[in-house]
């Protein structure tokens, strides 16, 4: 096993820059319940995201946007009873930043119910505002860009992003946006290996990698696609069955941190060109 935290001391905030200044990588996992969520503890993942995504592997929707606040509260009070070191960061559902105003209403209830950080997609204005004004409430904020599946009506599917120049420069421009606007963290999804290499190297923040390549400071999968559950979706390249190699969920978890540690996850099978 390689090291996580000095002393294994829970994690904070300000921790996940000093990581990133030790070269040191993130492993984060999202989660839904208290079972679980004891198992990522022991396994010694750093962050644990209740991601919107339960809308889709527990829920069985086929899309994030039926999700709400008080799904998102429900589940993030669950995780929380498990956890006592990975940093839990919790999902804004679709809307619920669409005003600075109830972008801090959601963030107060997920904080409430034992989140350190919200997590809330895309760079437009009204987003900025929304991290401006959560950053400026001393709520610590994830910011998402690349694919942004509540996105999903006007993309028209889960498809990667920035491929063409223009999409690619936007995403860099949108990258140094949400940090300036007071993230303190920034999750890319579904993006070419070199160009979230180069948003990472260029990035004040720390980036964490979804089918990003290997240059992110850290990486994130679904709990279900790291298990290898059926999700009635197509398996996404980037998603790898760590079960197989571990042997029980646990050995899952700890192969999947000790893969992301020691650089061998993602590889170029796992990455898009
Ligand atoms: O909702 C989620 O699980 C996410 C991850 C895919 C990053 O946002």
């Amino acid at each position: 096993m390689y090291t996580t935290t000095p002393g294994d001391t829970p994690w904070t905030v300000p921790a996940l820059a000093q990581a990133r200044r030790d070269g040191r990588k993130l492993v984060m996992l999202t989660c839904y319940d208290a079972g679980f969520a004891r198992t990522v503890d022991a396994a010694g993942i750093d962050l644990v995201l209740v991601g919107d995504s339960l809308g889709m592997v527990v829920q069985g929707h086929h899309s994030t946007l039926p999700v709400t606040v008080a799904d998102m509260a429900y589940h993030t009070r669950c995780v929380a009873r498990g956890l006592s070191r990975a940093l839990l960061v919790a999902d804004l559902p679709y809307q619920a930043d669409a005003t600075p105003q109830a972008a801090l209403a959601a963030s107060i209830e997920l904080l409430q119910a034992g989140a350190a950080m919200v997590k809330l997609e895309g760079a437009s204005a009204h987003k900025l505002d929304a991290i401006r004004h959560l950053s400026s409430r001393e709520v610590p904020v994830c910011a998402h860009l690349g694919l942004t599946p509540q996105s999903v009506l006007r993309l028209g599917g889960y498809k990667v992003q920035g491929r063409e120049a223009d999409a690619a420069r936007r995403l860099k421009d949108d990258a140094l946006a949400v940090a300036d606007a007071g993230a303190d963290l920034l999750v890319l999804e579904c993006v070419p290996s070199d160009l979230a290499a180069s948003i990472t190297r260029d990035s004040p923040v720390p980036t964490i990698g979804i089918g990003a390549g290997p240059g992110c400071d850290g990486q994130v999968l679904v709990l279900h696609d790291m298990l290898g559950l059926r999700s009635g979706h197509r398996r996404p390249k980037f998603v790898k069955d760590f079960l197989a190699d571990g042997g029980s969920v646990q050995g899952a978890m700890e192969a999947y941190a000790d893969a992301v540690r020691s650089g061998h996850f993602p590889d170029a099978a796992h990455s898009y060109a």
